[in-house]
């Protein structure tokens, strides 16, 4: 491949461990932020999977305030948190950039969506959205509206649990759409728990877990390995399931 068009403008994340507090506090001391030193980027497309809980949106959170988003999310004119940082871990990391620039950026966290899209309306913005107010389409719509006319690629794209307002039809469509965008110069950093965007082939993959974080491949992941086992079998899982809660009384 044309190494002119390998998208790359974030080498990795490194928290500064001398400049950290207390690991006993919180975000500190999740274990994958305590443990962590330094996180290499896929050029492309880095996941983040694991456990609920596990710290995904912590360091994506940080990840992001590090390059100008808001902790709620969209692009950096929608930051309206100016000066300080909201999360204490963000002025611990440090990213390694390359000399690219990128020319566009996101921050989507499906949590905080509803007010990304009140912010649109309010500044009459709903043009480079699809030309309609983002709170007038489903959830699962005007997201996909935002990643077909908001995100147009040479860019840095940060998605948090993207698979949130999607069906498994429409999460078909985002590996195409991001496939697209991997072409026009992209890349990503998506915290997911979906077993169809996670099987994205040209990715690397990070576990979050009790013991920090640690590469895997698709297969060995939960994600994976719990979907794949439970489609085989749905009415023997089901069964097994729900005869070990009778055993517990519930
Ligand atoms: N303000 C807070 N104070 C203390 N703990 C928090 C706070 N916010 C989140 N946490 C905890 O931090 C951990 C990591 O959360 P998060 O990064 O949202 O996990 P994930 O995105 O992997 O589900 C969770 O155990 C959560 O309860
Ligand atoms: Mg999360």
């Amino acid at each position: 491949m044309n190494s002119l068009r390998v998208s790359h403008y974030l080498n990795s994340v490194t928290l500064k461990r001398d400049e950290v507090p207390d690991f006993d506090c919180y975000p500190f001391s999740i274990p994958a932020v305590r443990e962590l030193k330094t996180l290499e980027f896929h050029p492309k497309l880095t996941f983040f999977v694991g456990e609920n809980g596990s710290g995904k949106s912590t360091l994506l959170e940080g990840i992001a305030e590090r390059l100008g988003y808001s902790i709620e999310g969209g692009t950096k004119n929608t930051n309206l948190a100016m000066g300080e940082y909201r999360s204490p871990l963000t002025s611990r990391l440090m990213l390694s950039k390359t000399y690219n620039r990128p020319m566009d950026g996101f921050f989507l966290r499906a949590e905080s969506y509803y007010n990304f899209a009140s912010i649109i309306d309010e500044i009459g913005n709903t043009w480079s959205y699809g030309g309609k107010s983002l709170h007038q389409q489903s959830h699962g719509e005007s997201f996909f509206a935002t990643l077909l006319h908001r995100i147009d690629g040479h860019g840095v794209y940060l998605f948090d649990e993207p698979e949130a307002a999607l069906s498994p039809q429409r999460q078909l469509s985002l590996l195409v759409r991001l496939h697209d965008l991997i072409d026009e110069h992209s890349q990503f950093i998506i915290a997911t728990h979906s077993p169809i965007i996670l099987a994205y082939p040209d990715a690397w993959i990070y576990q979050f877990s009790e013991s920090g974080i640690e590469r895997v491949s698709y297969e060995d992941t939960d994600n994976f390995q719990i979907t794949r086992n439970f489609l085989r079998d749905p009415q023997g899982m089901i069964r097994k399931l729900l005869r070990r809660e009778d055993e517990r009384g519930f």
